[in-house]
């Protein structure tokens, strides 16, 4: 395992490739050691959710050698075909398959090893609240949209964030029995703290703890690298 690569503050909110690049990097490090540090099958079967056409952890599972069946769960076509793309390459020996939907209503196998995902709470939250064009708007193009676009949706969307909380919380619970483990890393936003925005924060943190209260979550081992301990989920034991 490598060493390690260095927080280096403002990358989270950096819009160049470079900087993405090094984001990118620096998570999926994390991802490799915090699942290292736990009951984590090389060849098992998982799904990872709304990866929104990054390749974080596929990147930390390449730093770990994985070699398993993994369901991506994405409802934003061209995100979904980016990260299984991705995939492809930085997974070879291992079978990804794509399931273009949100994850209510994605079809999936009845029993996994293992369920994560990189940052899916606010994304999952306020997609909730958008239908159609505004749903596919909204996540076009995610990363490069001026900071604008994004605190107007939210802000148009206040009314209804504390039901979309409820609706994203109820989605997780019915897939979370269903896995031997579960992964959720939801980091505090620079993106959005850089740009004033509090609600997807808040609304994000208060989905990952009422997750953590349900099923008696806990935060994961290695603490090199995490800046924020308590904004990661890891819940074991629930399918047995
Ligand atoms: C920006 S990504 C999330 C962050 C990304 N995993 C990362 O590490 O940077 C957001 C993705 O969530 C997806 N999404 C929104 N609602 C969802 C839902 N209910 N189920 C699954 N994915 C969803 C969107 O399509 C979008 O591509």
């Amino acid at each position: 395992m490598m060493a390690p690569l260095t927080y280096l503050r403002g990358s989270n909110a950096g819009s160049t490739s470079e900087q993405k690049d090094y984001w990118n990097a620096y998570i999926g490090d994390i991802w490799a050691r915090v699942l290292q540090s736990l009951d984590f099958k090389k060849d098992g079967v998982i799904v990872e959710v709304a990866p929104g056409g990054t390749d974080k952890i596929g990147r930390g599972l390449r730093q770990i050698g994985w070699a398993g069946t993994m369901y991506v769960v994405e409802p934003h076509k061209d995100s979904l075909e980016k990260t299984c793309a991705a995939y492809s390459v930085l997974l070879p020996d291992a079978t990804i398959h794509p399931v273009m939907a949100t994850l209510e209503n994605a079809s999936l196998p009845q029993r996994y090893d293992a369920i994560v995902a990189n940052h899916p709470l606010d994304d999952m939250i306020i997609g909730t609240t958008l239908k159609g064009d505004d749903f596919a708007e909204f996540f076009t193009d995610h990363y490069a949209s001026p900071p604008s676009k994004t605190t107007l949706f939210w802000n148009k969307k206040r009314p209804f964030l504390s039901s979309a909380l409820d609706r994203t919380v109820d989605a997780w619970s019915a897939v979370i029995p269903r896995a031997k483990l579960t992964v959720i890393a939801q980091y505090k936003s620079e993106f959005f703290s850089a740009n004033g925005i509090t609600e997807p924060d808040y609304f994000a943190y208060k989905a990952l703890r009422r997750l953590s209260a349900r099923f008696n979550g806990t935060t994961p081992s290695p603490t090199n690298g995490i800046q924020d301990k308590e904004r990661w989920l890891v819940i074991t034991d629930v399918a047995r």
